[in-house]
């Protein structure tokens, strides 16, 4: 299968504008009377079609950015340009469809429904966006078969391997075609065969002008991306560009 079947290029023609921008952004989250400041003021630029790794240790603030950055959360100030838009000014209703239209998600923990075949998995998004079933069936296979999965589309996440679980996601994330793949530690729960499995995925749809934003703690993970921002105790203490 032709990867351009499966995987147009989005570059935005003529945008300069980067399609990621957070400005003193700040998280403070309430539990009872406790405050917590997960995030302390964030500046953040992400051009279109880059490909970018959050680094930094457990508690400093990496997923409470990446729920951010998928609109899954909202700052407590500062601001959030999403593709030259104000996330703030968005309505519940708009706030999903970015979602499903521009984004791509990825967990660690593969996030399939365990009664569902990997097909039936990867074509949910597609149900939230109206597609008709045909489509989406044919969609749903042709992503598989672009992870490498063509011949597992019947299978259940019990009866594939961590790393094919997550290749399913990877499809799932990407059948939508969005513009923006997010990943929260998506190789935290793999081992390095599947690892590299699921990296090299990243660098195609890197090659192919999908922006990628990766979370992890893992510093060879990082290296992999093209930038790696270092987040402490919730502020960015260091950029630096990959080889
Ligand atoms: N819903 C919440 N309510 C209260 N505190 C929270 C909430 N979510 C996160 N926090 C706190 O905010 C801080 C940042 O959490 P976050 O999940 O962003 O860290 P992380 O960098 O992703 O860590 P890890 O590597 O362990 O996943 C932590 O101290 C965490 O306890
Ligand atoms: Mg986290």
């Amino acid at each position: 299968m032709s990867q351009a079947s499966v995987l147009p290029s989005f570059r935005a023609p003529g945008s300069s504008e980067p399609v990621i921008k957070l400005a003193e952004a700040r998280k403070t989250y309430k539990t009872g009377s406790i405050e917590f400041e997960a995030l302390r003021g964030i500046d953040l630029s992400i051009a279109e079609g880059e490909y970018v790794a959050v680094v930094g240790p457990s508690g400093s603030g990496k997923s409470t950015i990446m729920n951010i950055l998928g609109c899954l959360d909202t700052l407590t100030s500062g601001s959030y340009l999403l593709a030259g838009e104000n996330v703030e000014d968005l309505d519940e209703a708009e706030l999903a469809s970015v979602r499903n239209r521009r984004i791509g998600f990825v967990f660690q923990q593969f996030h399939l429904l365990a009664s569902l075949s990997a097909w039936r998995n990867v074509e949910l998004p597609m149900m939230y966006a109206g597609v008709h079933r045909d489509e989406r069936r044919a969609r749903a296979v042709a992503a598989l078969e672009r992870v490498g999965l063509g011949d597992r589309i019947d299978n259940k996440p019990g009866q594939l391997s961590g790393g094919q679980q997550q290749r399913v996601a990877v499809a799932r994330a990407l059948v939508t075609e969005p513009t923006m793949i997010l990943a929260d530690e998506p190789t935290g729960n793999l081992d390095s065969h599947s690892t590299e499995e699921v990296l090299g995925l990243f660098d195609e749809l890197h090659a192919s002008g999908r922006t990628i934003v990766l979370i992890t703690h893992e510093h060879d993970v990082a290296a992999r991306a093209r930038r790696t921002v270092h987040v402490r105790d919730g502020l960015i203490t260091a950029e630096e560009a990959s080889a």
